[in-house]
């Protein structure tokens, strides 16, 4: 007889979903084959396996935009947009790295965002609202994944203390709330399987929202954020792991506890609520000490970087974390 294991989402086995010398490597220290989601590294041929004739960017508006001079170098290539707009997290469609032509389902127009909770002026904000009230810069930050690989993204949008500042938190606030997007006819998640616990939601403290760095984007590469990178307005926390960066975003609570967090509920030992990239804290199945660089061909080719600490913005973040 075969026994068949039936993996739930966060369980799909790591052989399938991570290179193959983390997975060998991993397996040394694995007791059991109890694989995350968030370990979906697959091995992709980025950039090769969309047909000539498609876009990932199309329906995408230009942006007149200027770089903010304080975030305009970080020391590595900005990573070329083909990547970028094929090689995706979007678990509501999908589990693998290729769900670009899937997200495209998601229903961008009229969109709202409602911020409420612990502030004065509560809101509901249309897009437009947001773009003129806030002013928009392109940003280019390091983006560090906790599956181990990197990129260098030029993002456009605003910084999130603007909007702290028009909502005005009362005293009480401590944590702010994100959620995504969600309608279980449209955002499938990982064809059968049905435990994630959606909708998509992250939070941050209210002093790390209120950092010079934590932005949120409506825009990438100059002009409209593509629906599979999150449109059209996502999180961006360049200091922590990309999965802090909630896409597609509905909702802002403000609130006076730490609320839960969507990995931290699936799989608390491995996607702690801070989720700071530090290359000295390995994640239980895998170090972080090294980078890979989201690039050409297979994922064993991409070039090694070591993480930084922060992932490199320890001037601006450090004293957050005394
Ligand atoms: N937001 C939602 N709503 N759903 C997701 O699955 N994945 C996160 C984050 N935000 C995710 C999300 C993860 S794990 C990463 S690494 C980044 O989005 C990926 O962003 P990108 O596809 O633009 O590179």
């Amino acid at each position: 007889m075969v026994l068949i294991k039936k993996f739930k989402g966060w369980e799909i086995p790591e052989r399938e979903v991570t290179p193959e010398d983390l997975f060998f490597n991993r397996r040394r220290f694995m007791k059991s084959l109890i694989g995350a989601g968030l370990a979906a590294t697959t091995l992709p041929l980025v950039g090769c396996e969309s047909k000539k004739e498609e876009n990932p960017i199309a329906g995408t508006v230009k942006l007149d935009v200027k770089t903010n001079p304080n975030f305009q170098e970080v020391g590595r290539t900005i990573t070329d947009e083909s990547f970028a707009s094929r090689y995706n997290n979007f678990y509501e469609f999908g589990g693998t790295k290729s769900i670009w032509r899937n997200a495209q389902a998601l229903p961008t127009e009229n969109w709202k965002v409602e911020v409420s909770g612990l502030v004065k002026n509560p809101k509901i904000y249309d897009l437009d609202d947001l773009q003129k009230k806030f002013p928009i810069e392109e940003r280019i930050y390091r983006f560090r994944c906790v599956e181990a690989w990197s990129m260098v993204v030029p993002w456009v949008g605003f910084a999130m203390k603007n909007l702290i500042a028009d909502v005005e938190p009362t005293a009480k606030a401590k944590f702010v709330r994100f959620t995504s997007f969600y309608d279980e006819k449209i955002t499938p998640g990982p064809v059968g399987f049905g435990d994630y616990p959606w909708p998509y939601h992250e939070s941050l403290r209210l002093d790390e929202m209120a950092n010079d760095l934590a932005f949120f984007a409506t825009g990438i590469y100059g002009h409209s954020l593509p629906k599979q990178n999150g449109a059209p307005i996502r999180m961006v926390i360049p200091w922590k792991y990309g999965f802090k960066g909630a896409k597609s975003i509905v909702k802002i609570e403000f609130l006076d506890k730490q609320p839960p967090t969507f990995w931290n509920t699936l799989v608390a030992s491995e996607y702690d609520f801070e989720a700071n990239v530090n290359p000295n804290k390995p994640h239980p199945r895998w170090s972080q000490a090294e980078e890979r660089i989201v690039g050409k061909g297979p994922a064993l080719a991409w070039e090694k970087r070591p993480t930084l600490l922060y992932n490199g913005y320890e001037d601006y973040v450090g004293k957050l974390y005394v």
